[in-house]
């Protein structure tokens, strides 16, 4: 049996968050932490909550916060879990119910940085060309699929995510900047020069060790901390 603690918050029971104790099976060789909870959820107690979609580490929506350490439940194996395997929503983040947090202001941020292509010269006939070496710039960011795990992870987004971005909504920042077919590298830098939005990152490096994707934000940030000061040499 597996033995898990998870946290549980009902505010429409208007009672204090608190820890739950369950004891499930282990069902398959490699079962991952998602199982167990969707075996708690189907099997022992309808009434947990937490996202998921894919089950495959690819929609980013079982971000939580595993023995202290976030992840994607999907994707952790419970086999390299002590137990009982503690699980709780991610942290900083207001909690909806149980493991379910309020996104709304992260996905705000990203918003913020137009995480799109922007363009002024005509559109082509055919698709804008990227070279092989200009798409490889890309390596690194466009596999973030946008899962908070880094941005929850990091301190200064914690005592000031009002107004720091965050590690994920920076990388993607710079995924924008450097994309060899977008003409808005200029606009997107001005709106980055701020003491707050970009440097209150101080390289904690927590964001890195929390990415289940092994990206690099702490790298993307610096990035555009060196274009800012390139363009004012
Ligand atoms: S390196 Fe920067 S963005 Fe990453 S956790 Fe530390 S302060 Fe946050
Ligand atoms: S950089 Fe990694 S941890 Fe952060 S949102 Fe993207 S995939 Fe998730
Ligand atoms: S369920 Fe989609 S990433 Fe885990």
């Amino acid at each position: 049996m597996i033995h898990l603690e998870i946290y549980r918050f009902d505010p429409e029971k208007g009672d204090k968050p608190s820890m739950q104790s369950y004891a499930v099976p282990v069902s398959k060789p490699g079962m991952k932490l998602l199982d167990a909870l969707n075996h708690i959820k189907w099997h022992l107690d309808g009434t947990l909550t937490y996202r998921r979609s894919c089950g495959e580490g690819v929609c980013g929506s079982d971000g939580m916060n595993i023995n202290g350490v976030n992840g994607l439940a999907c994707i952790t194996d419970v086999a390299g879990l002590k137990q009982p395997i503690k699980v709780r929503p991610l942290p900083s983040m207001n909690v909806i119910r149980d493991l379910v947090v309020d996104t709304t202001h992260f996905f705000d941020q990203y918003r913020s940085i137009k995480p799109w292509l922007k363009t002024e010269t005509p559109v082509p006939e055919h698709e804008r060309l990227q070279t092989p070496d200009e798409r490889a710039e890309l390596d690194g960011m466009y596999e973030c699929i946008l899962c908070a795990c880094c941005t929850t992870s990091c301190p200064s987004w914690w005592w000031n995510g009002d107004r720091f971005l965050g590690p994920a909504t920076l990388l993607q920042a710079d995924r924008w900047i450097k994309d060899s077919r977008d003409e808005a590298a200029g606009e997107r830098l001005d709106q980055l020069e701020d003491s707050f939005k970009l440097y209150r990152c101080h390289q904690i490096m927590n964001c890195m060790e929390a990415c289940p994707k092994s990206l690099n934000p702490t790298k993307a940030i610096d990035h555009i901390k060196r274009r800012l000061l390139t363009r004012k040499s």
